[in-house]
């Protein structure tokens, strides 16, 4: 039994022809046509047909078209999205490449998908009657409906199958990624006792393969055509864009991402309050009289004193939205000591059984907390509750609730550079990664919001020292080392 397998409707088209499950032929059109990828990666050459590849899949074993049992064509229109398929006609733009995006939910969706549908859809017809005239002869008597079975396959399945059913294992675990299939632009599978299950699919407009062409037609090459070029180039690079590219994704911890686009907005963080800048705040500091100084480098100075066991009201660009400090409204203590968090609830007048929260690196969180795989691998907005894992509760008893428990932030350095550089210092010079991150507040009293606020919250409680903005405050009688 032969099935003839065509790959037509994006670039690169190609046919291969199988008997009994083991592949007899396979070439690629462009080979034969002497044109590169054989045709432009646009919806409107998707009629386009591989006919020589065909022609010569059919050659190798001596066939012609109507001996096949099977034509199996690698994408299905049933699922793209529905641009006009239930009806009977299209409606198409005299002239789509003029018009606005076909669908206002999606503006990266071609004017001429109609006629994109179209052409897939008619894939049977043109193959029965369209080949080249000096190709007849293996293509007659082909009819839109056979005398083989035609099969629109799933565009990813055609890949999850093309990697599967030629690996030389009989488990494993495959994972396409193109630029997009009908929806699908991403899927990873177990592949098991002769059977294949997908586990995962990201769906377009979030594609990575997508992104890989934006930046070769950022860099002045063809897409879908030229990418190797980019791979190549990258060898040559430094990670500079690193964190931008980081940034345009967001993982989904599953597995899983989406591409932050510019057709919805994103919370990437919590800091949406007021800021004050580093002359307003030395304008009140010199005002009011304080003893100030400037920080070299606020980070670092701020982890030194909570090393030493000193207690910091950590005041720090915009201020957080929402119920929790998330670091720049925030008192920071270290988390080592075990008296700490009653120390902070005298501190704030707090009833002495609440405990205090614990700010870790996000990617030093599983070596802290469990079960670190959770939530994404990250909580920045504190809004989830971890066990601290029991190997480390000597190290950081301040933050262990009595339960076993820490309701943990978790920071990156995108998300908050000098609060993440803050843990990174101490981390640096105690091994523990961690710090106690409770609101800056007294008892009663809402999170501070001003400099006055802070400064006042400040000099009306046990703080030992202020870092705000650049500038550090300290009361005299701290220098030492409480503990
Ligand atoms: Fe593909």
């Amino acid at each position: 039994m032969y099935t003839l397998g065509i790959n037509a409707a994006f670039h690169d088209s190609s046919a291969c022809l199988v008997r009994d499950g083991q592949v007899i032929a396979a070439a690629e059109e462009e080979r034969f046509t002497r044109i590169k990828h054989a045709k432009r990666p646009v919806p409107f050459a998707a009629w386009e047909l591989p006919f020589h590849a065909i022609d010569y899949c059919l050659a190798e074993a001596d066939l012609e078209l109507t001996d096949v049992a099977h034509v199996a064509y690698a994408l299905d229109p049933s699922l793209l999205p529905d641009t006009g398929r239930s009806a009977a006609t299209i409606a198409l733009p005299l002239e789509p490449s003029a018009q606005p995006p076909a669908r206002a939910d999606d503006p990266g969706a071609s004017p001429w998908e109609p006629l994109f549908l179209a052409y897939v859809m008619n894939a049977p017809r043109q193959l029965a009657g369209g080949a080249p005239h000096h190709l007849t002869r293996r293509f007659r008597g082909a009819r839109p409906d056979g005398p083989y079975r035609w099969h629109f396959v799933e565009h990813h399945a055609a890949h999850e199958a093309s990697a599967y059913l030629a690996a030389p294992f009989e488990r494993m675990a495959v994972m396409t990624l193109d630029g997009r299939g009908e929806r699908a632009t991403t899927t990873f599978g177990l592949y098991r006792d002769g059977k294949y299950r997908r586990l995962k699919q990201v769906d377009y407009p979030h594609s990575l393969g997508l992104l890989y062409e934006d930046v070769t037609r950022h860099l002045g090459f063809l897409h879908s055509s030229d990418e190797y070029k980019v791979m190549a180039l990258a060898s040559y690079g430094e990670p500079r864009c690193l964190e931008a590219f980081r940034s345009l994704l967001r993982l989904d911890g599953e597995g899983g991402y989406r591409e932050r686009g510019e057709r919805g907005w994103t919370m990437e963080h919590a800091y949406y309050g007021p800021g004050y800048s580093d002359r307003d705040i030395e304008a009140l500091l010199r005002w009011s009289g304080a003893p100030y100084r400037r920080a070299q480098n606020i980070s670092d100075e701020t982890a030194e004193l909570l090393a030493r066991g000193r207690i910091v009201g950590w005041f720090q660009g915009r201020m957080e939205f929402g119920p929790r400090a998330l670091g720049a409204r925030s008192i920071l203590a270290s988390p080592i000591d075990a008296g700490m968090q009653q120390r902070l609830n005298a501190l704030k007048d707090r009833e002495d059984f609440r405990p205090v929260a614990p700010v870790v690196l996000e990617e030093a969180l599983g070596d802290w907390f469990t079960p670190a795989h959770a939530n994404g691998g990250r909580a920045p907005y504190m809004l989830f509750v971890y066990d601290v894992r029991p190997e480390r509760v000597v190290r950081i008893p301040a933050v262990r609730h009595v339960n076993g428990t820490a309701r943990v932030q978790t920071v990156n350095r995108a998300q908050n550079p000098r609060y993440y550089e803050a843990v990174r210092a101490f981390g640096e010079r105690t091994g523990v990664p961690v710090l106690v991150n409770t609101s800056f507040n007294s008892r009663s009293e809402p999170m501070v919001c001003t400099p006055k606020d802070a400064l006042e919250c400040f000099w009306t409680t046990p703080l030992d020292a202020l870092a705000i903005g650049s500038y550090i405050v300290q009361k005299s009688g701290s220098t030492q080392a409480r503990s």
